[in-house]
């Protein structure tokens, strides 16, 4: 007699997959279909990976660099990344504080791994990045969500994160600039949150993965940088996926102190063995080629910049909507609630009718609202921002 297989594990059964990658599946479905979409789900830039990066990953590739590499990354992209940290922050740490790892995501799945166990609470602001609260449930730990709104730009304040904190609180998680807001704290408003995750001795994932899309003239924070006490419990992922347009060669990278470093890499032994080998010659050459890199990165802010502009205009002039401007990353976050629609419905009718693909602002816990990705061609937000001020028009408020 067959019996049926066992369940499949807790883990499995609870993880939610990602909305945000969802979204952009069925679009690209709907598009490989023959329909005319325009996508503002997705969260890459839609520029190609510089030349000069692939053209280094190719030299690797055809010198054989094709076998397993260090678990932490290649010594010279680990001492470069850490060459980085001091040349744009002051920030001093040794190549034996840096992790490499198969994509930012991973990066911060090994921090929370490292830091924390079942029955642990990890504070999250929310609108939250999608895979953290995620991640958190991964390694038994329990998310503790912390709504913001629009109303404080979606930022977290000292007196709501000590609110939050129970004996249980083990980690914080920050992300400026955000996604899925594009805010950005000021140096002030972070060292105020690093102060209270220091007065309850909490470790802090800083997630500057946007650290370099910025506008206004706004420069980045790393949180690291605040005080020893402060950088002694915390680790710092950023990559090289939205900063350099390299998204598909899932390189991430983390900065901590030596003993979580030590921690993540004996994590990534046993889970990834490594990022991949010829990828990280790709990166070394993004690190080590600096004006090209800088040319490249410039023309594709100058792009992102413009068209943050428009899009944020175009919204504002749709009765109903309001959106703030942000000042970091390729998202838009305009607030919706007005329609009286679950963010979800107006979504998969705004998809169906207009096709036009927004992702829903419950997937990162905040209803109301939606993410506009601009890191798309000017024609397509031109035309997706149109056919979303005819949906708009057909709804009551
Ligand atoms: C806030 C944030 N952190 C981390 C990542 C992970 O980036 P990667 O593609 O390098 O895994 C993303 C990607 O969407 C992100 O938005």
């Amino acid at each position: 007699m067959s019996q049926t297989p066992a369940p499949l594990s807790t883990w499995a059964r609870n993880v939610s997959p990602s909305p945000t990658l969802a979204v952009d599946g069925k679009a690209k479905a709907l598009q490989a279909a023959g329909e005319d979409v325009c996508g503002f789900a997705a969260g890459e830039p839609d520029f190609d990976t510089p030349d000069h990066i692939k053209e280094a990953c190719i030299v690797a590739l055809r010198a054989g660099k094709t076998k397993y590499a260090p678990t932490p990354g290649i010594e010279p992209l680990r001492q470069a990344i850490a060459d980085r940290y001091a040349a744009e922050y002051g920030l001093k740490v040794t190549s034996g504080q840096v992790v490499v790892s198969p994509g930012g995501k991973y990066s911060c799945y090994l921090a929370v791994m490292a830091t924390c166990s079942p029955g642990d609470e990890v504070i999250i602001p929310a609108p939250f990045w999608v895979s953290y609260p995620e991640m958190v449930k991964l390694a038994g730990a329990t998310p503790k969500l912390v709504s913001t709104d629009d109303t404080t730009g979606f930022k977290l304040t000292p007196a709501v994160l000590e609110a939050a904190i129970t004996p249980k609180t083990r980690l914080l998680i920050i992300n400026s600039p955000s996604n899925p807001t594009g805010a950005v704290y000021t140096r002030s408003e972070l060292e105020a949150l690093a102060a209270v995750a220091l007065k309850h001795n909490l470790y802090i994932l800083s997630d500057e993965m946007y650290e370099h899309l910025m506008y206004d003239g706004v420069t980045p924070t790393c949180v690291a940088t605040f005080s020893k006490e402060v950088e002694a419990r915390t680790m710092v992922v950023a990559g090289f996926s939205k900063t350099y347009s390299m998204t598909g060669w899932r390189l991430g990278t983390l900065v901590a102190p030596p003993p979580i470093a030590k921690a993540c890499s004996e994590l990534q032994s046993q889970m990834s063995s490594n990022a991949t080998t010829f990828a990280q010659y790709g990166a070394l050459a993004a690190l080590k080629e600096k004006e090209k890199t800088k040319a490249s990165v410039h023309a594709m802010l100058a792009a992102f910049d413009r068209r943050r502009k428009f899009l944020h205009a175009e919204l504002n002039q749709i009765p109903g909507i309001k959106c703030l401007l942000a000042q970091g990353a390729f998202y838009l976050f305009p607030n919706i609630a007005s329609f009286g629609l679950k963010d979800q419905d107006f979504c998969t009718r705004l998809l169906d009718t207009e096709k036009v693909a927004a992702v829903p602002g419950s997937a990162f816990g905040a209803e109301g609202y939606l993410r506009l990705s601009y890191a798309t061609s000017d024609e397509v937000i031109q035309k997706g921002v149109t056919r979303l001020a005819r949906f708009c028009s057909t709804l009551k408020r």
